[in-house]
């Protein structure tokens, strides 16, 4: 029996409300299997916490988190509390922390879901975005000089390192070789205009493609892949990006694969030094908060993603085939997805599905 110790950290809005349902999934997964179990500590961190006591989590959190196996994360963010300071007092504390330089996002239409394009089916829809998570343009180096005066200026600062460009390049490449779809990878770069940063990133990339040589390569602008994921979705199999250009992109690919209910992530320390964190794309979404009707099908899949870190077993692939059967049969669905069901029977249903599958 291996027991996997799992820190869950709901946060805020509906963020503890689809984190209930991901635990229902994993634990129904635990139970069919038999050898695997998990064992879970709740931490109240987000933005109550944080006008409670001033900080978004404890100060030594990261101590206390560095025992767990994978950190569980719904999402942080509330109205009374500046996103600036919920997001960098928290998930950014935690993604750079411990070192989680891959963000990785799949994006992949499932049949059932509804895609905003016509005439695109799942098969043109099945990508992954490979996204820098702990440097680049989120790295927080800059200031504000003269703040509130008529020479008030602000200074934000790129950092890329050789060491963790090498590496997510590296890990897209590996990634492709193993999905084994087009064998290519994309370079989502902008270095017309990021005439250091782009041109180094870049670079990089031309460096680690030579080490890779059956995998075709494109190196496409930022603004272009936003057209073609609209324009031509099918032609993407691996791509690799910035953490700004990164976090935009998904969105956009969130909304090609069904909207934000569907958009799963992991944010990989691939040394396994420290645990690695788990958590829907999606933000808080307090315009729906509290009213139980938020899609957790994006993170049940975020919990398939964990599973897939902790084991190798290709039973987690029946996660995935629940959610769309669910979506097939179209009967339990949230309002987003033009349903009247309940998050938590949407759970409730996936879990039955898994049973009848495994
Ligand atoms: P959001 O993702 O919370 O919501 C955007 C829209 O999508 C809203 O209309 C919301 O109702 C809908 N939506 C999102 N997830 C849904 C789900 N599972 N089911 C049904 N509908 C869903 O993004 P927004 O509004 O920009 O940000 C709200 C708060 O969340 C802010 O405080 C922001 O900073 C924070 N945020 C946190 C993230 C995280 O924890 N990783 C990521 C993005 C935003
Ligand atoms: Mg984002």
């Amino acid at each position: 029996m291996k027991r996997f110790k799992i820190a869950v950290i709901p946060g805020d809005g509906i963020g503890n409300e689809v984190t209930a349902e991901g635990i229902k999934v994993l634990d129904a997964f635990a139970a069919y299997k038999g050898n695997i179990g998990f064992d879970y500590e709740f931490f109240p961190w987000g933005c109550e916490y944080y006008l409670k006591t001033g900080n978004m989590m404890e100060e030594d959190g990261l101590k206390t988190l560095e025992k767990f196996d994978a950190i569980l994360l719904g999402a942080v963010g509330d109205p009374s509390v500046p996103d600036h300071i919920s997001l960098h007092g928290l998930l950014i504390k935690i993604r750079q922390g411990f070192n989680q330089s891959i963000n990785l996002r799949p994006v992949k239409l499932l049949p059932g879901a509804p895609c905003p394009l016509k005439d695109k089916k799942p098969e043109d829809i099945d990508f992954v975005v490979i996204r820098e998570n702990v440097e680049g343009e989120y790295s927080g180096v800059g200031g504000i000089r003269f703040p509130d005066r008529p020479e008030e200026t602000a200074i934000q600062t790129s950092v890329f390192t050789r060491k963790n460009t090498e590496k997510i390049m590296d890990y897209a490449f590996k990634l492709a070789q193993k999905r084994n779809k087009f064998n290519k990878v994309t370079n989502v770069t902008k270095s017309n205009a990021l005439n250091y940063s782009m041109v180094f990133w870049d670079k990089i990339f031309q460096e680690v493609a030579g080490n890779y040589e059956e995998i075709t390569t494109e190196t496409t602008h930022v603004d272009a892949v936003s057209m073609y994921f609209i324009q031509k979705p099918e032609a993407y199999d691996v791509l690799v990006a910035s953490n700004l250009f990164g976090d935009i992109i998904t969105d956009l690919g969130a909304a090609l694969q069904g909207g934000l209910g569907f958009a799963a992530s992991g944010n990989l320390n691939i040394e396994k030094e420290y645990p690695s964190m788990f958590e829907p794309v999606h933000g808080s979404a307090p315009d729906i908060k509290d009213k139980g009707i938020a899609n957790p099908m994006a993170m049940i899949w975020t919990a398939k993603m964990m599973l897939d870190f902790l084991l190798e077993d290709s039973d987690t692939e029946a996660i995935i085939k629940a959610i769309t059967e669910v979506l097939v049969e179209g009967k339990t669905l949230t309002p987003d997805l033009k349903g009247n069901a309940k998050t938590s029977e949407v759970g409730d249903a996936v879990c039955e599905k898994l049973k009848s599958i495994l």
